[in-house]
């Protein structure tokens, strides 16, 4: 099987929303205080919801484009968002927890004010307690396993939480401090870059139910056993224009054939992904039916500096989860037992 190279073939930049100019109504409509996310939650994400209201248009206008049509990439990047007042002197959670010393809450109101123009927040209770706002940084032990803790080795490329009757439609990255060497890339395949790559047969194999996943293993699949029961086609929705169910790491084919259209769809992301280093202040929107992501390595220094990202996940229709979430509630409790 061919390696996936580091650094991508095709380096390009996706669509940028920049906001670096912000005048100080806006700036403000960020960094004012208000309820607290992780106390408050329904209260802060409808303060949220109205802040972002006020936004100024060009904003607003990106994200309905990316939430109606999406793009090429399946990606939005926000640039220059605010940040919280002092950050630099708050150590990356070392546990990749909820900081102690993060008592203001502007990064968590980019994600629900930009995350309020996609769709609803939502989380999954396996992941983080259930945090709406979950800490991404490296934690010591985990440098070489495939979760969002580890560092070292190349994080494969997956659609966030493909095993499971409600995953997100769009998948957030905030990010607070990058790596101390730069070397970080959050990566990303489309499908609408892959699909041109691959032969018709393998296209109408890809199309069809013939695809098992693994259950992740932030799910509690610590041995890499769970296998989930459902078989799922890799390719579904428009032919020319499909969306995407896809993990590197678990996804089998259960027929030889199946297998090889498998291979011929990861060679085909491996030639078309893209990456881009996240600065402090990036918000990334990935469009989570269209577009596979994964991270590339890079070296920690367990020092309080290392990279900290925040995630937060969205779902389009709140009313699919209802049946496995408690009322007013956004944490989704399907088990995988
Ligand atoms: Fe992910």
């Amino acid at each position: 099987m061919p390696s996936i190279p580091e650094t991508p073939e095709t380096p390009e930049t996706p669509e940028i929303v920049d906001c670096g100019e912000f005048d100080e109504a806006t700036m403000n409509l960020f960094l004012a205080p208000g309820p607290n996310p992780y106390q408050d939650t329904e209260e802060f994400l409808f303060d949220c919801e109205m802040r972002a209201d006020e936004m100024p248009r060009f904003v607003r206008r990106s994200l309905l484009e990316f939430q109606v049509r999406s793009n090429s990439d399946g990606i939005l990047l926000i640039r220059g968002l605010p940040i919280d007042p002092g950050l630099y002197r708050i150590p990356t959670p070392p546990n990749a927890e909820r900081s102690p010393q993060k008592t203001t809450f502007v990064s968590e109101r980019c994600l629900a004010m930009i995350g309020s123009r996609l769709g609803h927040l939502v989380s999954y209770i396996q992941e983080k307690n259930g945090d709406l706002f979950q800490n991404l940084a490296p934690v010591k032990g985990t440098e070489h396993v495939q979760v969002s803790t580890g560092s070292q080795t190349r994080l494969q490329f997956h659609r966030e939480t493909v095993f499971h009757p409600y995953p997100p439609e769009f998948l957030l990255l905030f990010c607070l401090r990058p790596d101390h060497d730069h070397m970080a890339e959050t990566t990303y395949a489309s499908v609408a870059h892959a699909l041109p790559l691959l032969s018709e047969a393998h296209q109408d194999l890809l199309f069809q139910p013939l695809y098992r996943t693994g259950i992740d293993y932030s799910f509690g699949n610590r041995d890499r056993t769970q296998q989930s029961d459902r078989i799922l086609p890799v390719l579904y929705g428009r032919r020319n224009d499909p969306f995407l169910n896809y993990d590197e790491d678990l996804m089998t084919a259960t027929t030889p054939e199946a297998e090889e259209a498998l291979t011929a769809l990861r060679e085909a992301i491996a030639q078309v992904y893209r990456g881009i280093k996240l600065d402090t202040g990036d918000l990334l929107c990935i469009d989570n039916r269209r577009t596979v992501h994964g991270r590339s390595s890079f070296v920690p220094r367990y020092d309080g500096r290392d990279r900290w990202l925040q995630r937060s996940f969205v779902v389009r229709d709140l009313g699919l989860s209802a049946v496995d979430r408690l009322p007013g509630e956004r944490i989704i409790r399907t088990t995988f037992e």
